[in-house]
């Protein structure tokens, strides 16, 4: 596994100085044949965090919608469906939406390929729930603030955005993906429009290791 962090850490490094930073997930996703094993943050199960999350806030999704940002493999877009939101899950790689679609080919999950930074414009305003786990802590911190605003922006009136990702102060080092965010990028959003519910900051059992972990929740 950490051979293979750092092949990907590489590949990813390799694109972004190339000038494409999000092209190197669907090298990843098609190289990987539906090995899981090859994709570091596939972890086959919703992420804790987020279960943990809907559970303390008893979360019932009936008759609401929400959309999954970089989806992955689909499992937290599952546990969503499953808590009774209408999902819209999206990925840029359609290696890894294909992937999605034949893991949970009985889902009434709406898989789709689209790319963050340039959305189908029916998605503004739309979303009860948007969830956004470890996709900006995998783009260049160049472009994190057009992200923010795209998010904010999928956010129907009084909707909620739950934001997971991995957190660092600002004089911690950023050297390859993933790029912690600092808590001052993640409050980017009340920039956006949104105001803060909840930020939590702690460690958090990540595989093999300890992470350091920011988890915020944001209202329209
Ligand atoms: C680190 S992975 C996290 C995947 C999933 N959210 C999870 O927690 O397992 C980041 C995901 O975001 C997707 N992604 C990266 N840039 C994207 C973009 N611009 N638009 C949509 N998806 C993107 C990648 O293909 C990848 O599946």
């Amino acid at each position: 596994m950490t051979e293979n962090r750092a092949y990907v850490q590489n590949l990813a490094q390799e694109y972004i100085e190339a000038g494409k930073p999000t092209e190197w997930f669907e090298q990843l996703y098609s190289q990987a044949n539906n090995d899981d094993t090859v994709i570091p943050w596939a972890d086959m199960k919703p992420n804790h965090n987020l279960v943990q999350w809907l559970d303390d806030h008893n979360i019932q999704g009936q008759g609401k919608t929400a959309l999954t940002i970089g989806c992955g493999l689909g499992d937290d877009a599952e546990e969503l469906c499953k808590r009774g939101f209408k999902v819209t899950a999206f990925d840029i790689s359609p290696s890894a939406i294909e992937w999605c679609k034949n893991r949970f080919y009985k889902s009434t999950v709406e898989y789709i390929v689209a790319d963050l930074l340039n959305p189908p414009a029916k998605w503004n305003h739309t979303f009860d729930f948007v969830l956004e786990s470890y996709t900006l802590q995998s783009l260049p911190t160049s472009l994190s603030s057009q992200a923010i605003s795209l998010i904010a922006d999928f956010l129907a009136p009084e909707g909620i955005l739950l934001i997971i990702c991995r957190g660092r102060n600002i004089e911690d080092a950023l050297e390859k993906v993933p790029y912690p965010l600092t808590k001052d990028q993640v409050m980017k959003f009340v920039d956006a429009g949104l105001s803060l519910i909840q930020f939590e900051d702690y460690l958090d059992q990540e595989k093999a290791s300890v992470v350091r972990r920011f988890r915020a929740t944001f209202q329209k």
